[in-house]
C-alpha cells in the first residue's frame, strides 16, 4: 500500500472521529457534556490529563484522542512558540496556550478538515486568542525555519508514514535550543 493510501485512510479515520463529536446530540453520547469519571478510560485521551482540562470546552474534551498527556514533558514558559504536530481537536493547543499566556503562541497542525473545524470552534468557545490553526503535514510543516521554542506532539508521529521527515521537519522549525515534548505511548498502556 502506498504512503499516500495510508495517509488518506488515517485522515478518513479521524474525520469520522471529529464528525461523531461534532454531530453528537445529548442523546447519541456524552460529548455535549464531560463525561461521567467512571466513563472515562483512564489509558487513553482525556483520561490521561487528571484536573489539567478542567475549564476546556467538552467538546475538546471529547476529541482527546492521544495516548499522553505532552505537556507533562514540554515544561513551557510564559511567552514560548509551541507548535502541536497533529493537533486533532486541540486539546494540547488549548492547554499550551494556557500555559504560553498572552505574550505567546500556539499553533496546531493537522491535515483533518474536520478536525481542524472543530478545533477552531473549540478555540472560539475557550476564548483562547493566542492560537492558531494550521492545515498541512507534519512532513512539511508550513513554519519558517526557527519558528517555534517547543514542538509537541501526542502519538501522531507513529502515524507517519514518513517518520524522517518529520523529525527533519522539527528540526528546521525549532528555534537553537528549542525543545520537544511528545507522547508516543503511555507507560500506563503497555
Ligand atoms: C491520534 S489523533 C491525536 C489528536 C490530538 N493530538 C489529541 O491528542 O487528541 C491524530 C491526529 O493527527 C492528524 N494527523 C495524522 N497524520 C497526520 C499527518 N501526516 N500530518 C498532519 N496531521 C496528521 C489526524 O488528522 C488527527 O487529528
Amino acid at each position: 500500500m502506498g504512503s499516500d493510501s495510508t495517509r488518506e485512510q488515517v485522515r478518513q479515520r479521524y474525520a469520522a472521529a471529529a464528525l461523531k463529536v461534532t454531530e453528537a446530540t445529548p442523546e447519541s453520547t456524552s460529548c455535549c457534556g464531560p463525561a461521567a469519571p467512571d466513563e472515562i478510560d483512564q489509558r487513553f485521551g482525556a483520561g490521561l490529563y487528571g484536573d489539567d482540562v478542567d475549564g476546556l470546552p467538552a467538546e475538546a474534551v471529547a476529541a482527546s484522542l492521544g495516548c499522553g498527556n505532552p505537556l507533562m514533558v514540554a515544561d513551557l514558559a510564559p511567552s514560548e512558540w509551541v507548535l502541536d504536530l497533529g493537533s486533532g481537536g486541540g486539546i494540547d493547543v488549548l492547554l499550551s496556550a494556557r500555559r504560553v499566556g498572552p505574550d505567546g503562541k500556539a499553533y496546531g497542525l493537522d491535515i483533518t478538515d474536520e478536525m481542524l473545524a472543530l478545533a477552531r470552534a473549540n478555540a472560539a468557545t475557550a476564548g483562547a486568542t493566542n492560537v492558531q490553526f494550521l492545515k498541512g503535514e507534519i512532513e512539511a510543516i508550513p513554519l519558517p525555519d526557527e519558528s517555534v521554542d517547543v514542538v509537541i506532539s501526542n502519538c501522531v508521529i507513529n502515524l507517519s508514514t514518513d517518520k524522517p521527515a518529520v523529525l527533519a521537519e522539527m528540526f528546521r522549525v525549532l528555534t537553537p535550543g528549542g525543545r520537544i515534548g511528545s507522547a508516543m505511548w503511555s507507560p500506563k498502556t503497555i
